[in-house]
């Protein structure tokens, strides 16, 4: 058997949305297939302004243009994430600040967050892991202590929530991800949600290659023009058009991945209470989306033959992340704040299994099967998981 990591999961609606994309005659951005996702992230997250883009990395870019961050201004985030959290930050001159995560749900650990703040702190971007939100409670608390924009990196976290309120509708902006690997996909894809409302306006035109294209389109200017920075940030009506299939049956997909999500977590139940592995840790006030399902062994040894175990079995798993703190690029453009035990710890010792809403209970029952083999064959595992 093989089975990939993320097997792409279809509505069967895509190519017929794309289809009358194409017969439209509407091939460029913002067209009514843009303009339906956006209303559905607008009314779904409950934000004043959606904009769809062409990836979460370009969402961030432009929220990173919005907080206005200047040269040597500095931003608060977890180096466990990817690369295009920090990146957003770099290329407008800032200075990525690196905090450890918390042990259980391996998202930014809001109790180290005020020691990392300093004069130049000028944003928090805190990163909702496998779509398990961050403690928004204190993180909003000290953003608006010290006067700081908050940028939701939410790539894994659609239709997840925090206490009953969405994820990505509690910092000034919020970025999400459709890249393929995600649960809502379009290929590549992306949107930047803004919940401040005095950002709105700015957001449209930065979107718009600083144009005010916007307001010409709805009669507010009688010519647009070149008003402000800004880029090719919004895709073409082909990757809105596969997009709106899939959001309109967003929650039934969210369905089909927690069922994937829950056996993988009944499943590796006896393993935990043995302590040969720590399981994703959820706590009651978070509703997640099951973005993924991640296994913590208790060494990089046992990580690495689980790795080799499940390839040899033709199944691809992965590891997250490298932590951008030890990364070359981080060492250069970032700083750390404080230690960062938690998240060397967790980079060495994950191992991510498939998932999708395709797979079937089979395919994954197979996967079971293949990591309680490695185990069983293992007598000498010791240290627990701390
Ligand atoms: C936390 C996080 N932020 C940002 C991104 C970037 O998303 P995209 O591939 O849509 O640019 C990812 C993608 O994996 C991610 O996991």
């Amino acid at each position: 058997m093989k089975i990939p990591f993320s097997p792409l999961h279809v509505t069967g609606q895509e190519l017929e949305y794309v289809y009358q994309a194409v017969t439209s005659g509407q091939l460029a951005g913002d067209g009514s297939f843009t303009q339906k996702c956006q209303s559905w992230l607008e009314e779904t997250i409950g934000s004043q302004k959606a904009l769809l883009t062409n990836s979460c990395t370009a969402a961030l870019e432009m929220a990173a243009i919005l907080a206005n961050i200047q040269p040597g201004d500095e931003v608060i985030l977890p180096s466990f994430t990817f690369v295009s959290t920090a990146n957003a930050i770099v290329l407008r001159g800032g200075v990525p600040v690196f905090v450890d995560i918390r042990p259980d749900t391996l998202n930014l650990d809001e109790s180290k967050v005020e020691a990392a703040i300093t004069p130049k702190t000028k944003a928090i971007s805190p990163v909702h892991y496998a779509g398990v939100g961050c403690e928004m409670n204190e993180l909003m608390t000290l953003a608006k202590q010290y006067q700081l924009t908050v940028i939701e990196d939410a790539a894994q976290g659609i239709l997840a929530t925090y206490e009953n309120q969405p994820i990505g509708s509690f910092g000034d902006m919020a970025a999400f991800s459709f890249h393929a690997t995600k649960n809502i996909v379009s290929g590549e894809g992306g949107a930047l949600v803004i919940n401040n409302p005095t950002l709105v306006e700015r957001a449209e035109i930065i979107w718009e290659k600083g144009t005010n294209r916007s307001q010409f389109f709805r009669g507010e200017v009688d010519k647009y023009t070149w008003v402000d920075i800004g880029s090719s940030f919004l895709p073409s009506e082909l990757t809105a058009a596969f997009l709106w299939a899939q959001l309109q049956q967003a929650k039934e997909i969210n369905q089909q991945r927690m069922r994937v999500w829950q056996q993988y977590h009944k499943a590796f139940e006896g393993l935990e209470l043995a302590s040969k592995v720590r399981r994703p840790c959820i706590p009651t006030h978070c509703q997640h989306n099951a973005h993924i399902y991640y296994l913590l062994t208790n060494n990089v040894d046992t990580r690495t033959e689980l790795l080799a175990r499940l390839k040899a079995a033709g199944i691809q798993a992965t590891f997250h992340y490298v932590p951008l703190h030890s990364s070359p690029a981080g060492q250069k453009f970032g700083r750390v704040s404080g230690g960062m035990s938690v998240t060397n710890m967790t980079s060495d010792r994950m191992v991510r299994l498939p998932l999708s809403a395709s797979l079937t209970v089979d395919q994954v029952d197979y996967i079971i099967a293949t990591v309680l083999d490695v185990f069983n064959a293992k007598s000498t595992l010791t240290e627990a998981y701390r």
